[in-house]
């Protein structure tokens, strides 16, 4: 797989499958825009992409919730590069996680502040919605493209304390990127939902079950998104595929 002069924009690409990826692409030839909220982790990451020699990266501290800022990332992508081929949303997470709240303080779904869930809402599905609607504009205009959306075995399963996330990842899987391929079809624009099982980028993730009695390598999901992006994807449209060692079909072996 070759992706010399594509362009591709990352979210969440300063740690864990976002920053894996934009490696790759970039060591596949692709130019990269790395967007991230940690500033000096995606400025850092950006230099040592660039250090590489293959494909070009340009690190843009965004935050997915700020519908001004994506379309900054829109245009520099465009304007530094002249296209955007590709749009992969890896920015998210469980909110209770990635806020630190403390479980004993706040037992239950009803006790956790709601401004906690809203950040959840928000950088899991407002975000990619936003750059859905900023990123078309292009794609429009050079009547191609595909979007990526990284979706949760948890959005198959609930979650009924994180309810925020199996709700907003449901969201991505079914709603937006079926809404998305339906849009972009008569522009030669696609979408796919990539729905990870647990995936080794944390190594709590080891103790989630899984048919394969292993977690996922997070190269097994970034290899998945390539192929899609790449010549041999092309047919693959609208889709979830669920990539989890099949943990969503163990049914009662859970
Ligand atoms: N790791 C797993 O087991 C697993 C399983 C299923 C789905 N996923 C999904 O895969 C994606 C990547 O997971 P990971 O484990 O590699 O993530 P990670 O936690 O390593 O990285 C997430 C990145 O998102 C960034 N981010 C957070 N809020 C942001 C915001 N408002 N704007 C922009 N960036 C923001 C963080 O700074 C971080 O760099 C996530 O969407 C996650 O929900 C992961």
């Amino acid at each position: 797989m070759k992706f010399i002069k594509k362009t591709a924009i990352v979210t969440g690409a300063a740690s864990g499958m976002g920053l894996l990826f934009s490696q790759n692409w970039a060591a596949l030839g692709g130019n990269v825009v790395l967007c991230d909220i940690n500033e000096t982790t995606l400025k850092e990451k950006a230099k040592e992409i660039n250090a590489e020699g293959k494909g070009n990266a340009i690190g843009m501290v965004c935050d997915v919730r700020d519908y001004a800022q994506v379309c900054a990332v829109c245009e520099r992508a465009a304007e530094s590069f002249g296209g955007i081929d590709l749009l992969i949303n890896f920015a998210g997470g469980t909110a209770v996680r990635m806020q630190k709240i403390d479980r004993e303080k706040y037992p239950e779904f009803p006790d956790v502040p709601i401004e906690v869930y809203d950040w959840g809402i928000d950088v899991n599905l407002k975000g990619p919605f936003y750059f859905a609607h900023a990123v078309l504009k292009q794609m429009r205009a050079q009547k191609s493209g595909l979007i990526i959306n990284i979706g949760s075995i948890t959005g198959q399963e609930g979650d009924g304390y994180g309810m925020d996330y199996p709700t907003a990842k449901a969201g991505l899987m079914f709603g937006l990127t079926k809404s998305i391929a339906q849009y972009g079809a008569k522009y030669g624009i696609r979408c796919v939902c990539v729905s990870p099982g647990p995936i080794l980028t944390r190594d709590a993730m080891a103790k989630m079950k899984t048919l394969s009695n292993r977690a996922g390598d997070p190269q097994e999901v970034v290899d998945l998104c390539l192929f899609l992006a790449s010549e041999k994807g092309q047919f693959i449209n609208g889709e979830n595929i669920m990539i989890d060692g099949g943990r969503n079909a163990m049914g009662r072996w859970k």
